[in-house]
């Protein structure tokens, strides 16, 4: 059994699926595993580690793709429309391929997978039930753009976090406000205490406001009937009405003025991000703060942020760079590979050195966006998605 490992060749991409680490279990359990040479440079993982952990190292993507079994990746592959590299057309027909593959930003290539007969697995839809919390890419991989969110946002900002006493005057305590208290948003307020900001933070499930107050943040939201069902039975939040955004706008615009930092990290799976901060609100801060937008790829929580750029508005700057999780490179790789790992392993059966997969195993079923040449997944099945 072959697992190959190509570089990643999208934009603003430095991780990599296969760590030293989990390319040696992956060894482990009975598989040859091909690493793309420089495949794991730009998260500090050498060639050379690789190999001494039992993996091997091709010379070019072709050769690390050649009759590979399954193929881990981060992003999807490239496809020929896509860029210079027809990297889809490099898998083998029955190969298995697991990534972040988006397949509701990339909907045309769920059908291609199927086309090209490629099992494919989108790492972002693994169920969030106990058993799969190893394998929750999603969470591992947001938890480090929130923390990086307030690392950029402290960066941009050119006063001090903490309160500082010193002989010279006393500096005050910055304000932080975090705009979606997910897993992202939940770090980000974590991170932001621990540089002694004063932080509130907001979001529209209930369920949020004892996980910020036992970071020792305040919480600010609008409670009404419609809040009380804001989430979903997987978790998620639902799109709101537009009678609660009126009110939750009002609630924003007033609480912002008074803030230094804003990190938005609100988001509804498959939709367009909300837009939280608009451009009124975003000038109505004081001139010196930073937004930072975490959702800028999914549309973004203010209506000025533009993706990879620093937008400056009425002296306020709105950061919206691209793949936050990227920018901790090593770190994001080392549990996403984890993560992958964790996936992979249970679907090996060790002795025969080859594939078991258990169709029917909810973590299968959930992730399993092809099989056979068609599409298997029921948000994508029959055109959906
Ligand atoms: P997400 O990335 O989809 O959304 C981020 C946050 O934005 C969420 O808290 C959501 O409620 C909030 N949001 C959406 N629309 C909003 C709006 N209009 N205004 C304000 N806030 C808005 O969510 P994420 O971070 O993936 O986590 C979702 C839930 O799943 C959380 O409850 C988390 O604790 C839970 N979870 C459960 C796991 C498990 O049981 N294995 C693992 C990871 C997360």
């Amino acid at each position: 059994m072959k697992i190959a490992v190509p570089r990643e060749r999208r934009d603003h991409e430095r991780r990599v699926a296969a760590t030293p680490y989990t390319a040696g279990k992956l060894a482990d359990l009975g598989a040859r595993v091909v690493v793309e040479r420089g495949g794991g440079l730009r998260s500090n993982f050498a060639d050379r580690s690789y190999r001494d952990a039992g993996a091997e190292i091709a010379d070019t993507e072709a050769e690390t793709l050649s009759g590979a079994d399954v193929v881990l990746k981060v992003q999807g592959p490239m496809t020929g429309d896509e860029g210079d590299t027809d990297e889809l057309g490099m898998i083998r027909e029955g190969a298995v391929l697991v990534g972040l593959l988006a397949p509701f930003d990339r909907r045309s290539t769920v059908d291609a997978y199927a086309e090209r007969g490629i099992g494919a697995f989108a790492m972002e839809l693994i169920p969030r039930i106990a058993r799969a919390q190893s394998m929750d890419a999603l969470s591992s991989q947001s938890n480090l753009a929130g923390y990086r969110a307030v690392l950029d946002a402290a960066a941009e900002f050119h006063r001090a976090l903490p309160m500082m006493m010193t002989a010279a005057g006393t500096v005050a305590p910055a304000r932080v406000f975090v705009l979606g208290a997910g897993v992202a948003g939940l770090q980000a307020i974590a991170t932001a205490r621990r540089l002694g900001a004063i932080v509130s933070a907001t979001d529209v499930r209930p369920a949020v406001k004892e996980q910020v107050e036992s970071l020792g943040a305040s919480f600010v939201t609008v409670e009404d009937e419609e809040s009380a069902s804001a989430e979903t039975e997987g978790g998620y939040a639902r799109e709101m009405s537009e009678d609660y955004k009126r009110k939750q706008a009002a609630l924003v615009r007033a609480h912002l003025a008074r803030q230094d930092i804003a990190v938005t990290a609100a988001l509804v799976p498959g939709r367009r991000a909300p837009v939280l901060i608009d451009e009124d609100m975003a000038r109505g801060m004081k001139p010196g703060s930073v937004i930072v937008d975490l959702a800028v790829e999914a549309g973004g929580n203010c209506a000025l942020s533009r993706p990879g750029e620093i937008v400056e508005a009425s002296g306020v700057k709105i950061v919206g760079f691209h793949n936050m999780p990227s920018r901790v490179a090593e770190d994001a790789s080392a549990l996403y590979a984890r993560n992958l790992l964790n996936f992979l392993s249970p679907l090996i059966d060790a002795e025969a050195r080859r594939l078991n997969i258990d169709w029917d195993d909810e973590i299968v079923a959930g992730t399993a966006l092809t099989r056979d040449g068609a599409v298997v997944h029921p948000l994508f099945a029959n055109g959906g998605g």
